[in-house]
């Protein structure tokens, strides 16, 4: 079975150029890349086989070809971005038609203090809140913030406890019991070399990549190895 990877550029990408020329050196089916939003008609017009997606929610992606868009970030959630306004983001994109890429997960100070599941629960519960009808699919990203590249001292998650969150997740979902088709994604900091470790959890269906997606073969060959898991 193949898995998705959904490439989070940030905003490292700052050049039309550099834009397009990544996006065509990363365009494989499976793939959903996220340029920053002033780069995405570009990038649209440069994809044949990945899907275009959006790094935060606004009102123009759908006709601006998006299919995608990755809600609450933990850069956003760190800049003030508060769950009510991820739970209003989502509804929006699920109505505008989008697949929206949930992000949550607790920062090291909450993991450190025991919280991680009561941070899990109640960012999930906000975030969905909204979701009344229609089924929509949607995609959560676990990320530990503790485990993403910007983080200063960022550590490397381990695969099983990663597997052992999500199905904590998992259950929330299911236990809410919101109309919605829910896919789960790790998103903490992946390379090539440790990408397959999580790749081979079945409860993971995918990767949100960061610093990784910026490097042709590194994204690569994490997509390739998203093909075989
Ligand atoms: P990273 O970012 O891969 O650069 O650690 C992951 C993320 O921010 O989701």
């Amino acid at each position: 079975m193949s898995k998705i990877v959904v490439a989070n550029w940030k905003g490292k990408i700052t050049t039309e150029a550099d834009a397009v020329a990544l996006a065509r050196g990363s365009d494989r089916e499976g793939m959903v890349i996220c340029p920053p939003h002033a780069f995405l008609d570009d990038v649209g017009a440069a994809l044949s086989h990945a899907s275009l997606g959006a790094q935060d929610y606004a009102p123009d992606l759908a006709v601006r070809g998006a299919t995608y868009v990755i809600i609450g970030h933990s850069d956003r959630r760190r800049e003030g971005e508060t769950d009510d306004v991820i739970a209003e983001k989502l509804a929006l994109a699920v109505s505008d038609g989008l697949v929206p890429v949930l992000c949550v997960g607790e920062v090291r100070a909450e993991r450190d203090l025991g919280q991680t599941h009561e941070v899990l629960k109640r960012q999930i519960a906000t975030a969905l809140s909204r979701i009344t009808m229609g089924h929509p699919s949607i995609f959560i990203a676990y990320e530990p913030v503790w485990a993403i590249s910007t983080t200063p001292g960022a550590e490397l998650a381990n695969p099983t406890d990663v597997a052992h969150t999500i199905a904590f997740i998992e259950k929330e979902v299911l236990h809410g019991g919101y109309p919605a088709v829910v896919s789960y994604l790790y998103g903490g900091s992946v390379t090539a070399s440790t990408a397959l470790g999580f790749l081979e959890k079945k409860d993971i269906l995918g990767l949100l990549v960061g610093g990784a997606s910026l490097n042709e073969k590194e994204i690569t060959t994490i997509w390739q190895q998203a093909q075989e898991a």
